[in-house]
């Protein structure tokens, strides 16, 4: 790879950059009165699979704040339904699969298409909006394994992870069958966004952290993730590999791969950094709650963040998880010029 000249690019690769380059997980979204005014017209799924729609909605937060990169406008879940998972986003609920995964049978009947038969969309949308971006990075993504397991065998979000934790004790060469589907299914799809035009692209691992122990993670996941990110050094683009609720084993995370780890808030970056290595680039880590407080107090987050990181080189300014739908726009433009002017080395 010749070296990169985008400022976000760079940190990927823990090259210097003129100032920290940031964007936001969920940076297109309901917070957005432009989003709000196009998701009055068309479902979340149309919005998903029509290239041109997908593709305003991923320039919508560009134009608007000027952000270092853009993130493809889709969801994790929709390639479950190319594996025959009946997906639905039920308003004011979240999303719901019709047909969860209950016996090693469903693991078997589920289907392993290639992502241009079920995703043709989302890889259209990629172009077109890599077109129009011009130098801006956009960045891929793809649920991981373990996240869209959870999904799937709980049929929609859960708080105790206790369908799938007990398919995958009680089950364990389904629970093999069932990870190796979606480490093909995923790798596939995630190649293809690098082929369609991604310059990067974001592996979310949202669930795993919440629901296992360190030595379920090494035995359950661990595995799965690293075959994944191997597959993936196949792209040309770094990848960013983030996990939520990690940081008890964050050493095990990093041990999986990837250009880039991407960390919640639970540990200030410096900590992460002493136990994983401070040449590895790392993405984030303000708490997204901090852009409902007034100012004075996202101010101070933002400077801790920024202290903590203390201008070194693979810095990449992030939430440590997706914004709220109830963040005023007026702090995501302050909290962008206020990262885009700070100098980046004090010494
Ligand atoms: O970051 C981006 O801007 C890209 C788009 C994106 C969405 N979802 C759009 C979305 C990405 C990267 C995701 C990832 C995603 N989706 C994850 C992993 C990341 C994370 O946040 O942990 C998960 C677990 C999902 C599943 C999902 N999709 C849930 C739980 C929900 C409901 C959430 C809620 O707050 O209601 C969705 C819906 C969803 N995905 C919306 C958006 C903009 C809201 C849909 C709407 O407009 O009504």
């Amino acid at each position: 790879m010749t070296e990169p000249t985008a400022r976000f690019l760079r940190a990927c690769c823990g090259l210097p950059t003129d100032r920290t380059p940031i964007w936001l997980m969920r940076q297109a979204g309901r917070y957005m009165a432009e989003y709000r005014a196009l998701r009055a017209q068309h479902s979340m799924l149309e919005c998903i699979h029509t290239p041109e729609l997908a593709a305003e909605i991923t320039l919508q937060p560009i134009k608007a704040f000027g952000f270092d990169a853009a993130i493809i406008f889709s969801d994790i879940l929709p390639p479950l339904a190319g594996m025959g998972l009946n997906l639905e986003f039920v308003k004011g609920e979240g999303p719901v699969l019709h047909n969860r995964i209950e016996t090693t049978r469903d693991v078997d009947m589920l289907a392993v298409p290639p992502a241009e038969e079920t995703m043709g969309g989302t890889l259209k949308a990629i172009e077109l909006a890599a077109a129009e971006l011009g130098t801006t990075p956009l960045i891929g993504f793809a649920g991981a394994p373990f996240t869209l397991a959870s999904y799937a065998i709980e049929g929609g979000g859960t708080k105790t992870y206790q369908r799938v934790k007990s398919f995958m004790v009680r089950e364990p060469a389904a629970w093999k069958r069932l990870m190796n589907k979606l480490v093909t299914v995923q790798g596939d799809y995630l190649l293809k966004q690098a082929k369609a035009g991604a310059a990067a692209l974001q592996l979310f691992d949202s669930w795993a952290g919440h629901a296992l122990s360190k030595q379920d993670y090494v035995r359950y996941v661990q595995p799965y993730n690293k075959a994944l990110l191997a597959a993936l050094s196949k792209a040309g683009v770094p990848v960013i590999n983030f996990s939520t609720g990690t940081t008890p084993y964050i050493e095990e995370v990093a041990a999986c791969g990837g250009d880039v780890i991407g960390v919640d808030w639970h540990l200030p970056l410096d900590e992460v950094w002493a136990r994983i290595g401070y040449d590895q680039p790392i993405q984030g880590n303000l708490d997204p709650i901090a852009l409902l407080a007034p100012w004075r107090e996202l101010q101070t987050r933002v400077d801790d963040v920024l202290m903590r990181a203390n201008g070194r080189s693979g810095h990449i300014f992030n939430l440590g998880h997706g914004i709220y739908k109830e963040t005023p726009v007026e702090n995501v433009q302050r909290l962008v010029d206020y990262v885009r002017e700070k100098p980046i080395r004090d010494a």
